[in-house]
């Protein structure tokens, strides 16, 4: 049967979000009904919103940091039963492609993000709203009391999870603190930069003492951010604001040469350029994980020449159905860190208060209520 229930839609780039009455059809054959209990929201929502403004990608529902309960399953799904917890998946992961079966990738030959990365949402929706197709942002649509995703894009997570905590792992922090641990491979005893001190790019840090970097240097344009890297394991802080000479020049000085790991979690060409800049000659490693598609990046090819590498992540490099149970249990387990990223609780429909907090940096993540359980 047709759900009917409340949903934030954005009609249209650059407007508030409004909450809406929806129909969410039932799930079809290996699609699953999720109930959603609880869901962070990610600057890659904003990203779509106010910055790639995609004219395709709308109207549709944002949301893609939730977690839920299982209300029905359509025909062919074994894996999930009603009242299961799961967490919607934006990469996901078939187990049967060749990108699946490699180790060297996350990506999955199924999912919508190949080929429709201007408008981050699959064509097919489950989503309807006055009469009109509503898109599933990055497949997922969290920020709806109801929502329909393909099994490859579902993982069911330990019963005793707390969801409102737990929903950080559907894309924030799995992918900040992948892009340490996975993409980047931070070494026993090494020093690292991190671009950006939003919830990406703490669980950068948290990741980088998770694999054990001597220093951390947290880089942040806004000094609020930097009692929170503290937190998370950042030993050393710098705006670059206070210099007057490249922020490169700067972390270059204070590491004798460059760092041997940086991450960029802001979504700026420009600052992935810093990043690069400030690994260290001979083996420093870059990897972007701030995400845009907006413009051009550069970099003298010398920096590559002389023994740099650069490369990109895609939620932090985890295989997404195997990563994210495996992330919840590190959660229950203590070995790392969700409730010091959530600055604010809301429900759904304050939903524009938190996209102001977020776009003028007065947040980490808040974590909005949106069933009840
Ligand atoms: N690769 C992926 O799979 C993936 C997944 C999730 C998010 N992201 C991207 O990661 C980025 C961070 O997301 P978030 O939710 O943490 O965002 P956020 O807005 O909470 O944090 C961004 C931080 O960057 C800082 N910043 C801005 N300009 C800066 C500059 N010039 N130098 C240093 N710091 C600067 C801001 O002050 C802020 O603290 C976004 O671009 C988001 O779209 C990528
Ligand atoms: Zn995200
Ligand atoms: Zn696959």
């Amino acid at each position: 049967m047709v759900i009917k229930c409340k949903a934030a839609v954005a009609w249209e780039p650059d407007k508030p979000l409004v909450i809406e009455e929806i129909e969410v059809a039932p799930p079809q054959a290996n699609e699953i009904r999720v109930k959603i209990v609880a869901t962070g929201l990610c600057h890659t929502d904003l990203y779509h919103l106010f910055e790639g403004k995609h004219n395709d990608g709308f109207p549709v529902v944002l949301g893609h940091e939730g977690a839920g309960i299982v209300e029905s399953v359509g025909p062919g799904v074994t894996e999930f039963q009603p009242g299961d917890k799961v967490i919607p998946l934006f990469v996901y992961q078939c187990k049967e492609c060749r990108f699946c079966k490699s180790p060297k990738t996350n990506l999955c030959e199924k999912g919508w993000s190949r080929l429709r990365y201007s408008v981050m949402s699959p064509e097919e929706s489950r989503l309807t709203c006055r009469g009109k197709k509503v898109l599933q942002f990055m497949g997922t649509s969290t920020f709806s009391e109801y929502t329909v995703v393909n099994e490859m894009g579902l993982a069911k997570i330990n019963p005793a999870a707390p969801l409102d905590k737990v929903c950080l792992l559907g894309c924030g922090i799995c992918t900040g603190y992948g892009a340490a641990v996975n993409t980047a491979k931070v070494e026993p005893g090494s020093t690292c930069a991190v671009f950006g001190m939003g919830a990406v790019g703490l669980a950068a840090v948290m990741g980088c003492k998770a694999a054990g970097a001597k220093r951390i240097i947290a880089v942040d344009v806004n000094p609020e951010k930097f009692e929170k890297a503290k937190v998370f394991g950042a030993t050393d802080f710098v705006n670059p604001k206070d210099h007057s000479k490249p922020i490169s020049k700067v972390l270059e000085e204070m590491t004798n040469g460059g760092v041997d790991f940086s991450l960029e979690c802001v979504g700026n060409v420009e600052v992935m350029r810093s990043a690069l800049e400030s690994c260290m000659q001979g083996w420093g490693v870059s990897v972007m994980v701030g995400w845009t598609d907006m413009a051009d990046f550069s970099a003298r090819p010398i920096q590559l020449i002389a023994g740099r590498t650069w490369k990109g992540t895609l939620f932090g490099g985890f295989k997404s159905k195997d990563g994210v149970p495996q992330m919840v249990n590190a959660y229950l387990d203590k070995k790392v860190k969700l409730d010091e990223f959530i600055t604010h609780n809301l429900t759904l429909d304050q939903v524009n208060d938190a996209i102001e907090m977020m776009k003028h940096g007065q947040c980490i993540r808040t974590v909005m209520s949106v069933s009840p359980q």
